[in-house]
């Protein structure tokens, strides 16, 4: 597999998503610093030097609904890599990796479909490592590997991470989810917690009651009705 490994980039999504017709997958974008890093619904993602960023292009031949699971399957090949490095993370449905209840990573999967053919998903995911200073806000809900007192090698866990990836991303195609909703499951960071599930018109409150067969979110709402959601926002 080919890697750029690249010293400075807007964003490792926007450089995967524009070479990605003319790479293969499994092809990975990597970069010491994103002057412009993207976090979901159009928010930022502070990409310092010191931290993890990658991108990893992917062309599954999988129906369009199964795309949402590989932002759950990223969440696990980091959570494994952590684990082997004894760091013990929570995954936080859909797209957060949790040390010491604050964000450590995040994940964001863009997908390119024409018509219901998917032609390619860009996979990317962000690991705070080094003590970066953050600002006030964020300051209250994100952390870093250094700040927790865990002092790694970058390399070391993105190989880590590309490994568990690559091991879920077979099981993946052979639609064999068992393993990873069983890590989903067990090392989350909401289920069995009130939520609020938001949606583009409005917010609910709600129960997260169990990670589905098919990595969708069960949750209950105030009323007594259930919904599995494949993805969405959340937040406790
Ligand atoms: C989020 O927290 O909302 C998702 C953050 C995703 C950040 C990663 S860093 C590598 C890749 N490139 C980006 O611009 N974003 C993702």
């Amino acid at each position: 597999n080919t890697i750029f490994a690249l010293e400075e980039i807007d964003s490792t999504n926007e450089y995967a998503k524009k070479i990605a017709k003319n790479n293969k997958t499994g092809t990975v974008v990597t970069s010491n610093l994103q002057t412009s890093g993207k976090g979901r619904r159009g928010r930022g993602f502070v990409s310092e030097y010191g931290g993890l960023y990658f991108s990893i292009i992917l062309k599954p031949n999988v129906s369009i609904d199964k795309i949402p699971f590989l932002t759950q399957l990223s969440a696990c090949s980091v959570y494994k890599a952590m684990e082997e490095l004894k760091i013990s993370t929570k995954i936080k449905w859909p797209n957060d990796i949790i040390l010491n209840d604050k964000k450590l990573c995040g994940i964001l999967c863009e997908m390119s479909c024409e018509m219901d053919y998917v032609s390619y998903v860009v996979a990317g995911i962000g690991i705070n490592i080094a003590n970066v200073e953050f600002d006030e806000d964020l300051q209250k809900i994100a952390t870093t590997l250094e700040k927790e007192g865990h002092y790694i090698n970058k390399l070391d866990l993105f190989w880590r991470i590309l490994r568990h990836f690559d091991y879920f991303y077979k099981k993946f195609e052979k639609d064999d989810y068992n393993e990873m909703i069983d890590i989903l499951r067990k090392n989350s960071s909401i289920l069995g917690k009130k939520i609020s599930v938001i949606s583009l018109d409005q917010t609910r409150n709600a129960t997260a009651l169990d990670i589905d067969e098919k990595g969708f979110l069960k949750v209950q709402y105030e009323n007594g009705e259930t919904e599995h959601l494949n993805y969405g926002e959340i937040s406790i």
